[in-house]
């Protein structure tokens, strides 16, 4: 069952989150002037993570993934990182390429202040699978050295700071293709490399696994519960 032991997970999190945080950076709330220049930045991205920002993943598409309701300082860094070819996405490169310094703040301070959307579509797997990823997310697979997703992303995995994103209800098949990415070394710049660490303990049935569970998740940031 998943009695395990949970102070270690909490001691953990708590160790981790102290070596980041001497690099954390915290910005300024975003003037109404900066929000409407992101909005008119955002124009070229619409596109794929759609109005709202909560991006689309479907048959016919790329998974897209959801911005909204994400840390702002997260996006700036990952923006980056598709101009430093830290994060390899032949999609993403042109489009981050076209944003200046200025630009990428702006773009991520809107998508940061947009509401979440929280998912309806019902997974598509087994309930063993969703007990199989639960379980993974929040109690990790110590046998195997898999620490908890929940450690570092927070007890609901809605995130921590700006260092440990928000990872619930963000589509599956986005978050399937990150910790392939992290195994494959596509994806890169991730502090202390602690996903490559996580992703390459991940069989494919548990990539699956998790990714589908998290997606039932409600993010931070939902719209019901938003509150500016
Ligand atoms: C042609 C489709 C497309 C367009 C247009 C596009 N993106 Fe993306 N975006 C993607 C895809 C696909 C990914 C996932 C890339 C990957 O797998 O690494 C992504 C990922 C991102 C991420 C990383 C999110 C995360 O959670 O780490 C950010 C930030 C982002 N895009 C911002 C933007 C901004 C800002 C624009 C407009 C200037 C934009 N994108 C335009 C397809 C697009
Ligand atoms: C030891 C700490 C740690 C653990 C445990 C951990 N993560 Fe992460 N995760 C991070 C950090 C740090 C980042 C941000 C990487 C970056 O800045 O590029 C991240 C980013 C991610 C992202 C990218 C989100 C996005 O918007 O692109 C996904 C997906 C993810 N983690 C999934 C997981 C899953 C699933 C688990 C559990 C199986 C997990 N993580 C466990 C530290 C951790």
């Amino acid at each position: 069952m998943i009695g395990q032991p949970f102070g270690r997970t909490v001691c953990f999190g708590l160790l981790v989150t102290g070596m980041l945080a001497g690099s954390a950076t915290y910005a300024a709330s975003p003037d109404k002037e900066q929000l409407e220049r992101g909005k008119a930045a955002a124009a070229a991205c619409v596109a794929c993570h759609q109005a709202d920002g909560n991006g689309l993943a479907d048959a016919d598409h790329s998974p897209w993934p959801r911005l909204a309701g994400l840390d702002a300082t997260y996006l700036e860094k990952q923006l980056k990182a598709f101009q430093s070819g830290d994060r390899e996405n032949a999609e993403m490169e042109s489009f981050a390429n076209m944003l200046n310094d200025d630009q990428i703040a702006d773009v991520s301070a809107y998508y940061a202040s947009l509401p979440a959307r929280a998912p309806t579509d019902k997974p598509e797997v087994s309930e063993d699978v969703l007990e199989r990823g639960k379980q993974l997310a929040i109690s990790g697979d110590w046998n195997r050295y898999i620490v908890p997703c929940m450690s570092c992303h927070g007890p609901d995995s809605q995130g921590v700071g700006s260092e440990f994103p928000d990872i619930a209800g963000q589509h599956p098949e986005y978050i399937q293709t990150q910790l392939q990415a992290w195994k494959d070394g596509t994806r890169q710049g991730d502090p202390l490399d602690l996903m490559k660490a996580v992703s390459d303990r991940l069989e494919q049935s548990d990539m699956e696994a998790v990714s589908a569970w998290l997606g039932t998740q409600t993010p931070a940031n939902a719209a019901s519960s938003a509150s500016d």
